[in-house]
This record gives structure tokens, sequence and C-alpha cells, in this order.
């Protein structure tokens, strides 16, 4: 099984997703969003790349039906339900609800990997689920950071490379690693014993700790807490057989 990593979206542009389990991360914060949003029972999400194709899918449901959420500049889009905070997301605000949710750099990403057989949608709060869904599914792999503006962010990376490791492990070290993959290895080991001071001290977890999200940079270092695998399928994001139940 090789695992890629992407570590600057650029690199995804004229790639072929053929028989291959693309695995998209923003961990700060577009993917431990969604995580958390389908752990919390939302009915679907919808990722669209601006806010304009937001409101226009939004037209086609009744008001009671949805919310709109994302983020532009880290904060909450005027006229929009809910940000991209985490712990926003909670089952009292979205349970039962079509999420249709646009942000900077992770909604984008999603989209870019449409062509894929599977695509999952992990963080560190599901590393472990999504590395044993991708291993169960035994094609190749190719994770791709979301990044931030086009530019590396480094929480991707150190995310990915905990998913390269669980995945060796799950493998028993049957892996075919990229300088990629074993850049973001090399990475997760040197600071997987300090996950929470590494993403506080990211340049997108210093804007955000500046705009107020402390506490969304703070969960989003926890590894494991659930185990739902979101999945992207047909334009919308709903979680993989029943890992909701997890
Ligand atoms: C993004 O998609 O760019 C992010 O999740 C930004 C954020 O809200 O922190």
């Amino acid at each position: 099984m090789r695992i890629d990593v992407a570590l600057v979206p650029q690199e995804i542009e004229g790639k072929s997703f053929e028989n291959t389990t693309v695995i998209v991360i923003d961990v700060l914060r577009a993917s431990t969003c969604i995580v958390n949003a389908i752990t919390n029972g939302c009915d679907e999400i919808i990722p669209t790349v601006s806010v304009e194709e937001a409101m226009d899918i939004s037209r086609a449901y009744s008001r009671d039906d949805y919310l709109l959420c994302g983020e532009r500049k880290n904060e909450k889009i005027d006229g929009f339900d809910l940000g991209n905070s985490p712990l926003e997301f909670t089952e009292e605000r979205i349970k039962g609800k079509k999420l249709i949710m646009t942000t900077t750099n992770g909604t984008k990403a999603i989209r870019i990997a449409k062509t894929a057989p599977c695509v999952i949608i992990g963080g560190f709060w599901n590393l472990s689920a999504c590395c044993e869904a991708a291993a169960r599914l035994g094609t190749n792999i190719f994770i791709i950071c979301a990044g931030q503006n086009g530019r590396y962010a480094i929480e991707d990376a150190i995310c990915a490379g905990g998913f390269v490791k669980r995945l060796g492990a799950l493998t028993n070290g049957e892996i075919e690693e990229t300088d990629g993959s074993r850049t973001a290895r090399h990475l997760y080991e040197t600071v997987c014993d300090s996950l929470a001071e590494a993403l506080a001290e990211a340049d997108h977890g210093k804007d955000l700790i500046n705009a107020g999200f402390e506490e969304d940079v703070k969960v989003a270092a926890r590894v494991d807490c659930v185990g739902v695998v979101p999945v992207f399928r047909d334009g919308h994001i709903v979680a993989m057989d029943d890992s909701r139940s997890a």
C-alpha cells in the first residue's frame, strides 16, 4: 500500500485519484468541525467552494431544514447560522440538520478530491478510525493537507504524519512511503508528545488564538476522541457505514 501526502494543495493539481483512497485533513478547523458535526448527528454536510454557491444550494431547501456554516478570515460569514468553530456544532444546534458549509481552504480541498473512489475527512479526533477504514479498503492512500491560502500549514502536515505512522502500524509496516509521507511522519514523531503546543505555535494556530479562538486550537489536538469516519460522496458528506455509532 503506497501512502503519499500532498503537503501543499498545489501538489493535487492534475492528480488522478483512480484506485486511491483520499484523506483530506484541515485540523484548524474545517475537518475537526466536520468530524464533530457528523458525530453530533447532523443529517449531512454539503461542502461548497464559495459563499454564493452555499446560498444558491440553500434555496432548494426549506429554512428549517438547513444551517449555513463557515468562515472567511476565521470569522462567521455575515448572515450565516454558524461559523467554523468545532465547539459551535453541538447536538442541540445541528442534530437532524443539513449543513451547507464553506470554508477558506478545507471545503475547497474536499471538493478537489471528488474524483477519488473514496474521500475521507480526518483530523486528530478520528485518526485511528480513519486509518482503520482506509486500511480495510486496501487501496493506495493519498493524504491531502488543506493548508492555508495555498501555503503549507504545519498542523495538517503533523496530523498527516500521524496517519502515516498509524497506517504503518496497522499493516505491520507493509506500506510504501514517499518523500511527502516520510517527511510528515518524521515531523509527527518529533512533536507527538506535545501536539497542543505544536498547534498553538503554528501560524494558523496563532492567528486563531489572536482572534479569540484559543479553545478551538486546544480541542483540535485531542487524539482519537471519536470513532466516526465522514466520507464525501456525490457532493454530500455523511458517516461511513455505521461509523457514527462506533
Ligand atoms: C479553512 O478551511 O480555511 C479553515 O478551516 C479556517 C478556519 O476556520 O480556521
